[in-house]
Order: C-alpha cells, then structure tokens, then sequence
C-alpha cells in the first residue's frame, strides 16, 4: 500500500478543466459563489464524482458531499475538501486543489481496488472566499456549529439577492440538515498561497494552525453637493473621510511589531458620480495577526482612529464588526500523521502557520482537523497569475491519500 500513488496527469488535467468555467482574460478564474459559473462548476464535480461511484448530498446551505463508501458504513466518514468558488480575479488553484485533490484519491483508490473501513467524503464547502456576501467560510462555520443557518441565508450581496435565494435559484439549497454529520478527521490540501515553501525549498507544509482574523464594515456618511458649486470649505465629503481613515488603518499596521496585516479591499461610494459630492462610502477591513490579543487591541484602535477622523470632517460613522474567528491549532493527531506521511514518502516538509483562512479553521473546532499546504510560484495568489507545479500538487496528494488511508483503514 506504501507504494500507492495518485495519478498526477489525471489531477492536473481536471485542475485544467475546471479552469475553464470562468477563465479570465489574464488567465486565471473569476468564479464568484452561487452564481451560474459556480453552478457549472458543481455540476461538473458532481458528475465526476458520481462517475467515480460516489453517492452525492447537498445539505441546506449547499455543502456537496460526495461519499465514498467504506466495507463498515457505521463508522462516520473521514472528510477532505475544499472550495470551488474564486475571488474576482482568482486563480485555477485556490480551493479547488483541496476539492479535486479529493476527488483524486477516490479515482486512485478505485483504480487499485482499494476498499477502505470508513467512508471517505469529499465535500465542496459553499462560499469560502465570502465577496459576494461580505463574509467567508459560513456554510463550513454552520456544518461545525459556529453560525446558525438563517445568519448565513439572509446575507445580501450589493443588488439585494440573499445567500438562500441564490442557492436555491442555482438549484444547490439541498434537503440535507444543514448542522454536521459525525465525521472522524477532516483533512484539507491546499495551495500555501505564501512564498515560505518555495523560498525554503519544501514539497509540504505541515500547517500547525492560522492566524486569527476580524473584517469589519465602515460606513462613512457626509452629504451629497454639486461639485461645480458647493466650496470647498462648506463640503462633508464622505470619500475624502474613507481615504483619510484608509491611510490611517495601514499606517496602524506597520505602527505595530510584529506587523499585522490590515486591507481594505472592497470600497462603495454614493452616488458614485462624477459631479456629485459623495454623501456615503462604505468599506471593508480585513484585519489578522497571530495573536488573539494583538487583535482585539488592534480592533479598538482602528474604530478610534475612524471615529477621529469622522469628528475631524463632520461626517457620521458605523463601525461594525462582522466577523471574528481567533487563532487556530489544528490537532496534534492530524499534524503528526501529516509529518510522518511526508517523511516515509520521502518528502521534504516543514511545519508551517497559515495566514490565509480556511473552512479547516470552522472543521478544527468541529473534528479532528489538519491541513496539507503545496508551494505556489512565488507566494502569489488571489491573483490570475497564481501558479503551482503538477509534481508539487500530486505530491501534496500522495500525503493526503496516506493520511486518509491510514484514518479511514483499509478493509
Ligand atoms: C481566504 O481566501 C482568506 O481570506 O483567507
Ligand atoms: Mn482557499
Ligand atoms: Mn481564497
């Protein structure tokens, strides 16, 4: 069984091939949850997935799982996944490695007859970048039991269509409960989406946990004006509030050792018009640091720092959090036989934190949870140009097929 490897031609040409659903003019993919793209995307899947003799369920917030069954079907399924959802601008890897890296380990298993104790599934989680709805990784926080459903469902995009109405109109808001079945570890692949490996010269990244995260929303409210005849000195300019407090956020950051790291990435003005004096803007914050505390500090002084400028310009302010998720580990189980698996396959591995986020982060406090990290050119991701080498993804694929094995048993 030790010799037993994934077929990396078969991995890298369905990477290839679910590239294609949304493939952007800068070659990468811009796949944005639940909408027809992603609809495409899981329908793929799941005739892969059905091909490969797999039973699919989508539960109630559109979570595919595909289950492959076990000779003991009491025993509850040892889990690995991802995302197939992108940013606007995304890559062919992000997410999707983990999901067809599943998938892969189904069709090798298949290939040699292996016939395993446990199930094994292999889910696509909705929605883990979070664009679209303002907050990432829900539909994996409500299978573990950190969100309640209607939390996520009622969620509205910038044109007003909930999270429940989109599901359902691309035909994935499934009838299974929405809440978790028992699983015995989740094990997820994926992209490090950081220059670490490369630069150290390693296959696989034993990922001991994440950092943690708040993002926030700001509105910024002035007053509109014609901006031919209202002087400069009479204005209440609600971009030129956001711009202020924008530079303000980032110079934060880099005012704190060891640096956070704070974005604001997605910004809304009102009425978003030439010669209109904006009367509202409306941005993000993506905030993270390793420690918890550092965190929680950081986040008052960000609302501080808002809230002068706000009184500085006459302008009114709403500083919301809306979402938080502290710092994770992953379980020592996982990460030692993600270790162990690496070395007895004779590959060069180094323990390693995630910076990015992760449905893995909602599994941890759900099950038994470890990640597989494989290097990416450059570090480079949310970005088109976001890259990795077949060798690498089938190596970070091998890991897993042995990690699973060795939780699953084999019959
Ligand atoms: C996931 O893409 C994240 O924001 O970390
Ligand atoms: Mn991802
Ligand atoms: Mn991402």
């Amino acid at each position: 069984m030790n010799n037993l490897r994934v077929n990396s031609e078969r991995l890298w040409d369905s990477l290839m091939e679910m590239g294609r659903i949304g493939a952007t003019a800068g070659g990468g993919v811009g796949r944005l949850a639940l909408t027809d793209l992603d609809r495409q995307a899981r329908d793929l899947f799941v005739r892969w997935c059905e091909q490969a003799g797999c039973v699919v369920r989508v539960d109630r917030m559109g979570n595919i799982f595909a289950r492959r069954q076990g000779s003991d079907d009491t025993r509850p399924p040892v889990m690995t996944g991802s995302h197939l959802d992108t940013q606007p601008l995304g890559g062919k890897f992000d997410g999707i490695y983990g999901v067809l890296a599943g998938l892969e380990i189904v069709r090798t298993l298949n290939d040699a007859g292996v016939r395993t104790l446990a199930p094994i599934d292999v889910v696509n989680w909705t929605d883990e970048e979070g664009v679209r709805f303002g907050s990432g990784t829900l539909a994996s926080a409500v299978f573990s039991g950190l969100c309640e459903p209607d939390d996520a469902l009622t969620r509205t995009d910038l044109d007003g269509n909930t999270f429940g109405t989109e599901l359902e109109r691309i035909g994935y808001a499934g009838n299974v409960a929405a809440n978790g079945h028992p699983v015995a570890a989740f094990i997820e692949a994926h992209i490090e989406q950081g220059p670490i490996l490369e630069a150290k010269g390693k296959t696989i990244g034993v990922v001991l946990g994440a950092q943690g995260q708040r993002c926030f929303r700001v509105t910024v409210d002035g007053e509109e004006g014609h901006a031919g005849t209202l002087p400069m000195e009479k204005r209440r300019d609600a971009l030129v509030g956001a711009a202020r407090m924008i530079d303000a956020l980032n110079r934060l950051a880099f005012e704190h050792k060891p640096h956070p790291v704070i974005t604001v990435g997605a910004l809304q003005v009102r009425p978003n018009s030439r010669n209109t004096i904006p009367g509202r803007a409306v941005f993000s914050i993506d905030s993270r640091h390793p420690d918890n505390a550092v965190l929680a500090t950081l986040a008052e002084r960000m609302s501080q720092a808002c809230d002068e400028i706000a009184g500085n310009a006459d302008l009114a302010l709403k500083f919301e959090q809306i979402s938080h998720r502290a710092t994770v580990a992953f379980d020592d189980g996982c990460i030692s036989a993600i270790r162990d698996t690496a070395s007895r396959l004779g590959i060069a591995h180094m323990d390693i934190y995630s910076g990015a986020g992760h449905d893995a982060c909602n599994l941890a406090r759900y099950t038994p949870t470890g990640m597989i990290f494989v290097p990416c050119e450059k570090g480079i991701s949310h970005n088109e140009k976001e890259k990795a080498l077949p060798q690498d993804l089938a190596a970070g694929c091998d890991v897993l097929l042995h990690v699973m094995l060795e939780r699953a048993g084999i019959s």
